[in-house]
């Protein structure tokens, strides 16, 4: 290759490895702001982002993600649950970002969005790590999750999080908990089956 033409594929490629790495700053930097979220999504994220300030006025959450607000004097944003933990997790997040952004702009969005990332445990036990492991049986269906022999569960299947529910029991849908029970009782073929 003559050395002319190598150093503009040089230079064309730092611009865009710059353009590259100023998109992910850039998006890193907006998704810290609720606002962003909604500034593309119409249903659900205006919804959610709705519930969110409709929390902080009446001193009331609808839902798990705006209790969570709430309790948190706002504290708790979307990205918080949504911004993918760990490295890898982070990673695949920033990916997905972009090609919803590519999608967005393109007109190729699927609304309302459909999950492809789910929120991860790590994302709720890095701040309720203490309780996830407190010992004893009332608490089993948290410790028990780390028993080598349990089946791999979801903080989130029981804790669904943009229902509409009730402070006052925590936000507990038996439908959506007893399966989960269940199911670890099968895998473990300990506990008790047919919970109604
Ligand atoms: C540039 C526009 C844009 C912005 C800003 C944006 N999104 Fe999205 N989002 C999209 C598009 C497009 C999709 C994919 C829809 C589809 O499935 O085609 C999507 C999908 C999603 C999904 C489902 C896919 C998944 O990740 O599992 C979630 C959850 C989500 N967005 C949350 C958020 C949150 C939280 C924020 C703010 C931190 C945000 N979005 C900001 C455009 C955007
Ligand atoms: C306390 C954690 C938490 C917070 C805070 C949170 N979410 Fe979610 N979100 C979840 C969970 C859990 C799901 C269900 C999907 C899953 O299992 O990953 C979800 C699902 C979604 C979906 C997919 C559609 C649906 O209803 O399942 C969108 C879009 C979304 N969230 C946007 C937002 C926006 C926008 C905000 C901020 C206004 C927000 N979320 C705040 C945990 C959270
Ligand atoms: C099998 C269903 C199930 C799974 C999986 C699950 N939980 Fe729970 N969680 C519950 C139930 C039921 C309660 C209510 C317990 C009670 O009131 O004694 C609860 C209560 C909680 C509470 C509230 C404690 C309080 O102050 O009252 C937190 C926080 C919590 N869970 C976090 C998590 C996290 C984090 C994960 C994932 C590591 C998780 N849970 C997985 C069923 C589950
Ligand atoms: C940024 C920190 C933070 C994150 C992330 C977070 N929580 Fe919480 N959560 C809190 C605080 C603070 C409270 C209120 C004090 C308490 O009960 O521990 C709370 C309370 C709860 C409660 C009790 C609700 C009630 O009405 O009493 C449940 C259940 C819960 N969280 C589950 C989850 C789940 C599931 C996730 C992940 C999807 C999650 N949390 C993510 C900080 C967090
Ligand atoms: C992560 C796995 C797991 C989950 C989730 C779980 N269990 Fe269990 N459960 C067990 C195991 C294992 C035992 C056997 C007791 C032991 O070995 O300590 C058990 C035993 C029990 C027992 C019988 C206690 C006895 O004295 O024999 C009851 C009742 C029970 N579970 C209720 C529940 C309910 C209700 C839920 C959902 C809120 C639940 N469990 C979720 C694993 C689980």
């Amino acid at each position: 290759m003559n050395p002319r033409r190598f150093k503009i594929i040089f230079f064309l490629g730092g611009i865009a490895a710059l353009a590259l790495i100023g998109g992910v700053a850039f998006v890193s930097n907006q998704e810290q702001d609720d606002q962003f979220c909604a500034s593309c999504h119409t249903q659900p994220e205006s919804e959610y982002l709705a519930r969110f300030q409709n929390a902080l006025a009446q001193g009331r959450g609808i839902d798990l993600a705006a209790f969570h607000h709430r309790i948190q004097k706002a504290s708790t944003r979307c990205i918080d649950c949504h911004g993918g933990e760990g490295l890898l997790g982070r990673a695949q997040v920033i990916t997905i970002s972009a090609l919803d952004a590519f999608k967005h702009y393109t007109g190729l969005a699927r609304q309302p969005a459909v999950i492809v990332i789910p929120v991860q445990n790590e994302a709720c036990i890095k701040c309720h790590e203490d309780f996830v492991h407190k010992t004893g049986f009332e608490n089993h269906m948290h410790n028990k999750m780390l028993d080598p022999d349990a089946p791999f569960l979801r903080c989130t299947d029981c804790h669904v999080t943009h229902r509409q529910g009730d402070e006052r029991n925590g936000f507990q849908f038996r439908d959506a908990i007893f399966p989960q029970c269940e199911y670890c009782h099968v895998q473990m073929q300990k506990g008790p089956r047919g919970l109604k």
